[in-house]
């Protein structure tokens, strides 16, 4: 039986009721959150986006009738109430904004009924989210997830106003683009028309926002829907947002500068929290060699120390032997943990081996100064003092050690520091730790395509001090790249771009590309080149690893409306799914799926 609201309008949300309001007549409409029937007198929650708030219904306001109608109110009925403000008679509900009032009902409506939901609507939900994904439309009107909505929202609306003020002006580029692979795998899109052809879905509007530097806008700002055909984690959805943005005439201290007021900004106007600044900066170097990550977690310490100079030579095969192959030796001090049980040190040594350890070296310190040890036997006393000491050792300590060549040493124990400090609660929750990390490697080898790759993409410049090993030794040469990391989370990453012709041929050359191989995938951005290019350089946020953070969320999936799981599937709508024949041979598309 569902009913009209016509002749009403509501007057307030819910929340918007207030104890000033006594005597007010207002007009509510949302969901009924539950109702309870004293006999007589039936209490009613109403919830809307704002929150809840409490409705009466009695006869001697609503009538015989109205009251009978109120007694079939269930969870998730849409209702309107007109109904009179009150001062609570009852005792006042802390829990609610609105705790202290109720609205009396004169008149109430149910504009739609409801079926019992799969799960209740509350905060807090202990649902698996499967369920919740599968019926996301409920599982929005939760109060936490709505929150985290409403302060994206929040947070989108700061940042665009801000870049507004600093004279970005915002401009779309296009979702179907040609494909260009240089970076993560595509989506494509098959084109009806050009049968045979794809548009891919972009990866980041990076070519276009050049191009409009070379248009001559100066400064560019979008809210840009991103694609990447990627193995899906917490921080990491097939289809995201970028806050993105691009400059004119300017260089790494300007990007970094125009950002950090918008972090300042965003962070004062949304959470009431001072982020000071200058922000701190960390080269790449330096933080792989501290923290093993180029997305360091400065909240904790536990840092990495090199003790390949002390144990070379030494008579543990494995230390002497990674450093006879040009390898190192690093370990990690776990402070206090001394007593680990061995069962629980075993599951490091495996987690370790999940990350490219061969193995994971350990030195109990004993609080009587004895060691417990997988290698002590293979050292002698003196040996094991100067390691002891070169790691800071007390009694107590637990030392971790591994073996192999640089970076997979980095990848192990900066990948051990955040596993262990997880475990033992060394994280402090409720800081906002910012970093920039400068000064990336302009290339990273391929093993796999026996190549160098772009370690950002191949349009990043070169540091001016490093271009001279441009052709000498272009492993050594660093970039102007940076990237925003917060608490361990790579929050976006830009660069200055190249802007000369023969810079950008040359670093194509380094990554193997043929030049008519270039021409035919970046030419559109080449040939623009050649008619009047700024310098210029940009940046890209997640948006949804910011709004993540900034809610404490453990996954973006929690403040986006409609993610996907793990496989990539949305399991609401059930996405992707197979298409009609016809569609298929419009498309002149014939499926052939290999086992
Ligand atoms: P980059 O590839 O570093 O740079 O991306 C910028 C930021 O986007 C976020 N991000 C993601 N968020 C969710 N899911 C994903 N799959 C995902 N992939 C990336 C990260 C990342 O820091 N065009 C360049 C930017 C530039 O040079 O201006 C770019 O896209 O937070
Ligand atoms: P093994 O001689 O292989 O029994 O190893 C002795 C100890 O050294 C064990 O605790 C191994 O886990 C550890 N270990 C082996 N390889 C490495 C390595 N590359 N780095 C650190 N520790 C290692």
């Amino acid at each position: 039986m569902a009913e009209s609201m016509l002749g009403l309008k509501r007057t307030h949300r819910c929340t918007e009721v207030t104890e000033e309001m006594a005597g007010q007549t207002v007009t509510v409409m949302g969901w009924v959150a539950r109702s309870r029937n004293k006999g007589g007198i039936i209490f009613t929650d109403l919830r809307d986006r704002s929150g809840i708030l409490q409705i009466i219904f009695e006869d001697k306001d609503i009538g015989a009738q109205g009251l009978e109608k109120a007694s079939t109110l269930r969870s998730e009925f849409v209702i309107a109430v007109v109904g009179r403000v009150e001062k609570r008679a009852g005792e006042a509900n802390k829990a609610l904004k609105t705790g202290n009032i109720e609205v009396r009902a004169t008149e109430l409506r149910i504009l739609s009924e409801a079926e019992t939901p799969p799960f209740p609507i509350e905060a807090d939900s202990k649902t698996k989210e499967e369920l919740r994904l599968k019926y996301r439309y409920l599982d929005l009107r939760r109060p936490d997830i709505q929150r985290n909505l409403i302060l994206r929202s929040r947070i989108v609306t700061v940042i665009r106003n801000y870049f507004m003020n600093e004279g970005f002006l915002e401009i779309e580029t296009p979702i179907l683009q040609k494909s260009t692979p240089e970076g993560a795998r595509d989506y494509l899109v098959p084109s009806r028309i050009h049968p045979g052809n794809f548009y891919a879905l972009p990866q980041s509007p990076q070519l276009f926002k050049q191009l409009l530097m070379c248009s001559g806008y100066d400064r560019y700002f979008q809210v840009a829907k991103c694609f990447r055909d990627e193995d899906l984690r917490a921080d990491r959805q097939p289809e995201f947002t970028q806050i993105d943005l691009e400059m004119s005439f300017v260089d790494v201290d300007d990007v970094i500068a125009v950002n950090e007021g918008a972090i300042a900004k965003v962070f004062k106007e949304v959470l009431d929290i001072d982020v000071p600044l200058p922000i701190k900066r960390m080269t790449w170097n330096e933080a792989m060699n501290r923290f093993g990550s180029d997305k360091p977690d400065l909240r904790f310490g536990m840092e990495l120390t090199d003790v390949s100079d002390v144990v070379k030579g030494c008579g543990f095969s494995v230390f002497a032997g990674a450093i006879d192959n040009g390898g190192t030796v690093r370990g990690i001090n776990v402070k206090g943990q001394a007593e680990m049980p061995r069962k629980k040190i075993d599951a490091l040594v495996d987690f370790a081996k999940g990350y490219g350890a061969k193995g994971l070296a350990y030195l109990c310190v004993l609080p009587d100064g004895t060691y417990k040890s997988s290698f002590a036997k293979f050292m002698t006393e003196d040996e094991l003092k100067a390691l002891v000491k070169a790691m800071s050792g007390e009694p107590g300590d637990l030392l971790l050690f591994a073996a192999d060549k640089v970076n997979v040493v980095w990848n192990v124990l900066g990948a051990l520091r955040l596993e262990v400090a997880g475990l033992y609660d060394m994280i402090p929750k409720d800081e906002f730790n910012f970093v920039w990390i400068t000064e990336f490697p302009l290339l990273e080898w391929s093993e796999e395509e026996n190549r160098y790759k772009a370690m950002h993409h191949p349009f990043t410049m070169p540091m001016d001090e490093d271009l001279e090993y441009l052709d000498t030794d272009p492993g050594r040469v660093r970039a102007k790249a940076y990237d925003i990391v917060l608490n361990g989370t790579e929050l976006g990453g830009g660069s200055v771009r190249i802007h000369q012709s023969d810079i950008q041929e040359k670093m194509f050359e380094i990554l193997g590309f043929e030049k008519e191989d270039a021409y035919s995938r970046f030419g559109f951005l080449l040939n623009a080149f050649k008619y009047g290019v700024p310098p210029h350089a940009g940046l890209a946020y997640g948006l949804d690893r910011l709004v993540m953070l900034m809610v404490g969320a453990d996954s973006i999936r929690e403040v986006m409306a409609f993610p996907k799981v793990k496989d990539a599937s949305d399991l609401m709508s059930e996405a992707p799914n197979v298409v009609d024949d016809k569609q298929l041979e419009e498309l002149g598309i014939r499926i052939d799926i290999k086992e």
